[in-house]
């Protein structure tokens, strides 16, 4: 089966990553950065042993930014897939230019990558959803898990209306899964939201968003959506999206 990444590839200035900055709207972020702060600063008090998953993604920057300005006491990891797109590679050295707190990057093993790859093919996470789910496991699961050993609590940008998978998503929660406490200072946020503060604050970002990839994962997985699609709809776009995950945020 072939999937080419997008055929209908759109224009560049996509006008929802630059929401206009009404008065009622940089209030709201404001009011919001002072909620995740707070939420952030108790959250590393209670957990020391604290760290933050950042994906390089719009949500992802606005917590590596508030993280880093507001000096708090939280690592902030990121999975390296070995199949990420070039412009997060980009932003990922843009991000050491700019900010205190360096990312600790941490990959798949090598030896489960080469057997998957001489056993199913290179691309073989297209053919089936359980090829899919073993490739994500290994490129990002089992690292999320050597990621999070040792750790008291984690954090992720996650935002409830980013998909139906995420709706009753709370700001606090225990992950059973990985046998800690979570915390998703943005579930609250909207998408306006996020991009008002990547706009007041100055925050970099990953240049696909301006070509209407509103979530970017890896790039043979992410394409970009229509004006008025889902947020997630360019997310393994072939699947069913109450199936969408990749195995970081189940629920045990
Ligand atoms: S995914 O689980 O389907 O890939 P998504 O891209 O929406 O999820 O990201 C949700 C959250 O998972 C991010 O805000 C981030 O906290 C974490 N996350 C996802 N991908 C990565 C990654 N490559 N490195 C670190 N954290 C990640
Ligand atoms: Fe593999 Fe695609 Fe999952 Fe990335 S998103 S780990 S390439 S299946």
């Amino acid at each position: 089966m072939s999937f080419g990444v997008s055929m209908l590839k759109p224009a560049a200035n996509n006008p929802a990553i630059r929401p206009q900055l009404t008065d009622a709207l940089i209030a709201s972020v404001h009011t919001k950065r002072a909620q995740a702060l707070a939420l952030l600063q108790s959250a590393a008090a209670e957990f020391p042993a604290i760290t933050f998953a950042n994906s390089y993604g719009a949500e992802d920057m606005v917590l590596t930014d508030l993280i880093s300005k507001e000096n708090l006491p939280i690592e902030i990891f990121s999975l390296d897939t070995g199949r990420l797109p070039a412009e997060t590679y980009t932003l990922m050295g843009e991000v050491e230019q700019t900010y205190v707190i360096k990312p600790l990057v941490f990959f798949p093993k090598h030896e489960a990558v080469e057997s998957y790859v001489r056993t199913q093919g290179i691309n073989a996470f297209y053919e089936s959803i359980d090829l899919r789910k073993a490739c994500c496991h290994m490129r990002k699961v089992e690292p999320l898990q050597r990621a999070l050993a040792n750790k008291q609590a984690w954090i992720t940008g996650m935002r409830a209306e980013q998909a139906a998978t995420r709706a009753s998503l709370p700001v606090r929660e225990f992950d059973a899964g990985n046998k800690l406490e979570k915390f998703n200072p943005l579930s609250d946020w909207t998408e306006k939201e996020v991009w008002a503060y990547i706009r007041l604050f100055e925050v970099p970002y990953n240049a696909l968003h301006e070509q209407f990839y509103p979530s970017i994962g890896c790039a043979p997985c992410t394409r970009a959506v229509a004006m008025g699609e889902d947020i997630r709809a360019g997310r393994w776009w072939w699947e069913n999206p109450d199936s969408k995950e990749c195995g970081l945020h189940v629920k045990k």
